[in-house]
């Protein structure tokens, strides 16, 4: 509990260290051309729960698909192990030094799902994994596509993923008389790198229109400047549609089956992003399949957006996890690093073997096969592409 001027000293350093972060965010150079590089390095890290399980899969089928890359050394796989909760925990930090040194190491990273602990539960209260390796690498863009083709439903999320109430997430402060606060940052330069990416992404895939979605009416500061430099972005690109929605609207249109075929792009802050993500991989068939990628300048990680699900391995389930959620990340991952083909090849195998043919399914029960059979199958259709 702070009283007013430690509660002052405290909010200024909390600007200081923003300061840095904005002047670091400049002097980045521009992307990585995977191309120029002797070998790219695909750091392979399991996480807590299901996560070494699914993920595990994930390297098999690309491995499977890079076959050749690797045996003339232009891709190498490299695991790393240390990101697990029990680690995190007794090093009391939300990646451990030397985890990150190894993930600094790699180009790209397949990431399982980590824990997040909250107050109360068995864990101490450190900051999330995914949100730290966010920030430490400065992953600011979260990109989550979204498809149902029999509904026309193709969208493609650009969610902020460095700023917004995320940034501070883990520094708020009660005050005294009872008072907690919270901070949300938006920058000017966190967000015209994430709008430029997304109306890139849409320009150069013949997308026609970006939504911009906050709650700019409410929060007038932070999400306000996400619109209007948003909008000013959009000006550069008079081809493209945008519009503008809050994000009340938006979660209820997404629902909308007249009106949710018109959406293609999105950009929008972190936590919005966040919610209406999981909204979104609903209508496709839930989280678990679902993947994305957290995309910066000089490294970037793909995940699925979901979490650990610890209940399934505590009911000892964990062989039957579905790996959908892990596989299309290892899509955006392969066309990424600009394997396209073998990304096409895993897109269409999975579209067979989850929505068209459906010879297994996996159920996260014995009611389905296991992780491991779909993987399996997975290879087997992509064998036979
Ligand atoms: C996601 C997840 C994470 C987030 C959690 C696990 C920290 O929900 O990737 O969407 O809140 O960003
Ligand atoms: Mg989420």
């Amino acid at each position: 509990m702070y009283n007013i001027p430690q509660a002052q000293e405290k909010f200024a350093a909390l600007i200081e260290a923003q300061k840095k972060r904005v002047t670091a965010m400049r002097e980045q150079g521009d992307f990585v051309d995977y191309q120029s590089l002797n070998q790219i390095i695909i750091g392979i890290c399991g996480g807590d729960g299901i996560g070494p399980t699914i993920t595990k899969e994930a390297q098999r089928v690309l491995a499977f698909l890079l076959k050749d890359a690797v045996a003339q050394g232009k891709v190498a796989f490299r695991e790393i192990d240390g990101l697990t909760i029990e680690n995190r925990a007794a090093h009391l930090k939300a990646i451990p030094d030397d985890v990150l040194q190894e993930l600094k190491a790699c180009h790209v990273i397949l990431k399982g799902p980590t824990t997040t602990p909250r107050a109360g539960d068995e864990w101490p209260n450190i900051e999330s994994a995914n949100v730290a390796m966010r920030k430490e690498l400065d992953l600011f863009a979260n990109v989550r596509p979204v498809k149902v083709p029999e509904q026309g439903i193709d969208w493609t999320f650009f969610r902020e993923n460095t700023e917004g109430a995320y940034t501070l997430g883990s520094c708020g402060f009660e005050t005294e008389d009872g008072i907690s606060i919270d901070f949300t940052v938006t920058t000017t330069d966190g967000t015209q790198r994430i709008a430029e990416l997304a109306y890139d992404y849409a320009n150069r895939n013949g997308k026609k229109r970006v939504s911009i979605v906050t709650k700019a009416n409410i929060v007038k500061e932070t999400d306000g400047k996400f619109l209007r430099l948003c909008q000013e972005v959009a000006k550069r690109y008079p081809d493209i549609t945008t519009d503008d929605w809050y994000i009340d609207i938006m979660t209820a249109k997404l629902v909308d089956e007249k009106r949710r075929k018109d959406f293609s792009v999105f950009v929008l802050p972190n936590l919005y992003g966040d919610i209406i993500t999981d909204e979104a991989a609903e209508f496709q068939g839930g989280v678990g399949t679902a993947g994305s990628g957290n995309i910066g300048k000089r490294y970037a990680m793909f995940e699925a957006i979901h979490g650990s699900a610890p209940r399934m391995v505590q009911e000892g389930r964990a062989q039957y996890a579905d790996p959908c959620s892990m596989l299309r990340a290892s899509v955006m991952l392969l066309s990424h690093i600009g394997y396209q083909e073998e990304a096409n090849k895993l897109e269409r195998a999975l579209d067979i073997c989850m929505f068209e043919e459906k010879a297994l399914t996996v159920t996260g029960r014995d009611t389905g096969c296991t992780c491991n059979e779909f993987g399996d199958y997975v290879m087997r259709t992509i064998a036979a592409l």
